[in-house]
Parts: C-alpha cells; structure tokens; sequence
C-alpha cells in the first residue's frame, strides 16, 4: 500500500580518520578542519536502493569497503567527512497495492544489517539527544518510532492514498487529493505524536502548504533544490522557503544535476547557488545537505560521489560564508529540527493515537482483504488499516531519483 518514501535515520559515523592535507588550498583546509568539528549529516542516500538492485540485498556478497560499483563505500564516505546519514528504504511505485510493505521493511532491514556488519563504521541512531549522532537512545527510546526510522516522505513519484506527488504539479498526472487526504491529515498529526520528521521532498506544492498550515513541528524537505534557481518542480519555490523558515525547518540540497540546473550537466558553481539562494531567501538556518548519492545518475561535474563534498564546503567558504553558517548546514540545522520534533512529541505524550484506519474504498484491491471493515461489502474484507499505518510509520521509503 505505500508505496512512498520514508527515510530512516541511521548514522554512519566514522570515528577517527580526520586527515589533514590542503592540497586543494586555504579554502579546502578550512572545510576539512569545520567538517571535523561539525559533522555532516545528510538527509537522503539510497545505498540501500542500491544493495536490492545490485545485489538483491546479499550484504554476504558485497564488501562496502572496495565496492566501486556505487557512489558510497565506506573509503569515500570517510574521505567526504560523511558524519551522519539518513539511508533511505526506497521501494518503487510499482509496488503500491502489492508488496510495497514487505520491500520497505526488507529495507529497513538492510540497513540494520550493514551497520552490524560495520561496527567500526556505522553506528544506528535515532535521536537527536545523547550525544547527537551517538546512536544512544538516551531518554527517548527508539521504540517510539518502531525500526528506527525518523522521516517520512509522503509520496514517491505517484500519488498515495493520503498525498498527491510532485507529478501533478507538472500536469503529467492528476490529483487525486487536492493535496492530502483526509487520512493524510490524520498522518501529519500522527508524525507529530511520534516525533516523526514529515518530508516535504517529492509532495506537490497543495501538500507543502497544508502541511506548513497543521504541523506542530518542523518539516524538512530531504533532498530538494531551490526552484528560482532551476525551476523543476521536485524544487522548493521561495514562498515555500519563507514558510519554512518561519516554522525553523530545513530544505537539504539535492545535487542531481537535473535539479540543479535543469539540465543534464552541472558543477559545484551551481550547487552552490542552490545553497546561497535558500540562504538568501530563507536564512541560514533552513539550509541542509542532502545530496541523493545512488538516488540518481547524473552527479555535478567534481561531485561524482559521496568523498567530493566537501569542496562544496569549500566552495560556500569561497563565497564568504562565516564559520556558523557552514556548521549551521553541515548539520547545526537538522539536529535543531530533530530536536524540535522530540519536544512536540514530549507535549503530546498524553494524546492517544488515532487509530482510525484508512477507509477501504480508498485502498482496495485485489490483493487486499477487509477483514475488520463492517461494511466493506461483499466477500473479503480488508485488513485493519491502522496496522497499515503503523507499518506506514515504521517502513521507510524513499525516493530515489527524480
Ligand atoms: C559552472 O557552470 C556554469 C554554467 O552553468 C559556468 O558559467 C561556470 O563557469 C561553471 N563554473 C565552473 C567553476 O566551472
């Protein structure tokens, strides 16, 4: 049934290795040294899309250290200064109504089992308290957020049954919502109980203003770009940008070049654009990276893989950023979003949750039952949909390319 996107947030974090060098000058240096003190926390990776497809999830075939296959091995992410990463669970549209559910716990499950296969290297986390990145659940137990997965994106590149996608804003596919349902008003509200981050990436612009109008908390937006710098409607306009800085949330840059210069080609000149545009527009503190690595085929001339980011780093610092405005985006940001979301979920600790399930119309088909639904009719019934919700809330998909 879902057939979306959600992200976790598992943190790769590398321990030690904070090289030096300044082969490529003063501003390279510069970045190294904040990029160790600040770590980088990427909002959206689809490494995990990649282990399915490449190696139908067979972490006993593959080894993260010489894999070159890929955009990220562990020798790059620990050349890029990787500090914290959000691994996407991305299952395709084309699994909505079938195994949609099965694929995204399958690849939930991948990315547990590479953080264990990797202990040196990656530690699971799903707080933004104890330490930050440290993977200690501190006094807010993963449980919270079942299997650990901290953001939700609405929609892949079709419509769900609570959101219309991006699609429909280009006039390729019709709304099916005008924006959300009203289960995915219900959704929204539930994120907020769970401390869950709502995920702006990949929605049509209806949903991000409804979304703005009812979250308690911040959204972010995991992977998306500015649309007065390249007008692709997976971008962010700027009345979006100023709402999402009022509500202190986060738009993470995506490096696609389709995205960045609405063109097959880019550079990290255009990247950075993106970055002093939303700067620009919605303050230093709404600005992220989320780069989309092995989300997507064509990567920025200089950026062809998870080690180069930091010459982005560089790049901004070329163009005058200070010191606070680059640790606010390599990850100052989403961790006070993160943190934000844990405080709303705090004060609605007494709020029950709504266990009204999605009404059966909406999701039938042959491959579901309706046991539960009275009236659902005729012969099979349907499944209690607010199980589907929970695994909703658990499964974690998330958009890989476009
Ligand atoms: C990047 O590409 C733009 C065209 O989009 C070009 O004007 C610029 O010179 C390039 N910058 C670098 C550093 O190559």
């Amino acid at each position: 049934m879902l057939s979306e996107v959600i992200s976790a947030a598992y943190v790769a974090l590398w321990i030690s290795s904070c090289a030096s060098s300044s082969a490529e000058g003063p501003y390279m240096t510069r970045a190294l040294q904040l990029m160790s003190e600040t770590p980088l926390i990427d909002g959206h990776n689809d490494l995990p899309w990649q282990l399915r497809k490449q190696f139908n999830n067979e972490l006993n075939k593959v080894n993260l250290n010489t894999l070159e296959t890929t955009q990220t091995n562990i020798p790059k992410i620990k050349e890029g200064r990787l500090g914290a990463q959000f691994w996407s669970a991305y299952v395709p549209c084309e699994t909505q109504f079938k195994d949609a559910v099965r694929q995204t716990l399958e690849q939930i499950d991948v990315v547990h089992r590479m953080c264990q296969k990797y202990p040196e290297t990656f530690m699971f986390a799903t707080s933004s308290q104890g330490g930050s990145l440290s993977g200690q659940q501190s006094g807010h137990p993963a449980h919270h957020v079942p299997a650990g997965v901290r953001y939700l994106t609405l929609t892949h590149s079709c419509n769900t049954p609570w959101a219309d996608n991006w699609l429909v804003d280009t006039g390729s596919e019709p709304s099916q919502h005008n924006g959300l349902s009203p289960f995915g008003n219900q959704l929204i509200m539930e994120m907020n109980r769970l401390g869950m981050l709502i995920d702006l990436a990949h929605v049509t612009e209806a949903v991000m203003n409804q979304v703005l109008d009812m979250s308690k908390a911040p959204v972010i937006f995991s992977h998306s770009s500015a649309y007065s710098i390249c007008p692709h409607k997976r971008n962010v306009p700027d009345d979006v940008l100023i709402r999402v800085r009022d509500k202190k949330g986060i738009v993470m840059v995506n490096f696609y070049n389709d995205y960045v210069t609405c063109s097959k080609t880019a550079n990290i000149s255009n990247v950075a654009d993106h970055f002093d545009h939303i700067k620009k527009v919605a303050g230093p503190g709404a600005v992220g990276f989320g780069g989309d690595y092995d989300g997507v085929s064509r990567l920025p001339e200089g950026l062809e893989d998870v080690s180069k980011v930091p010459r982005v780093v560089a790049e901004l610092l070329r163009r005058g950023w200070t010191n606070e405005e680059i640790k606010a985006a390599l990850g100052n940001n989403l961790l006070r979003v993160l943190s934000q979301a844990e405080k709303v979920r705090d004060d609605l600790k007494g709020k029950s949750p709504d266990d009204v399930p999605i009404p059966f119309d909406e999701v039938k088909s042959s491959c579901r039952t309706s046991y539960g639904y009275r009236n659902a009719g005729a012969v099979h019934s349907l499944g209690t949909l607010a199980l589907a919700l929970t695994l909703a809330l658990q499964a974690l998909v998330t958009g890989i390319v476009s």
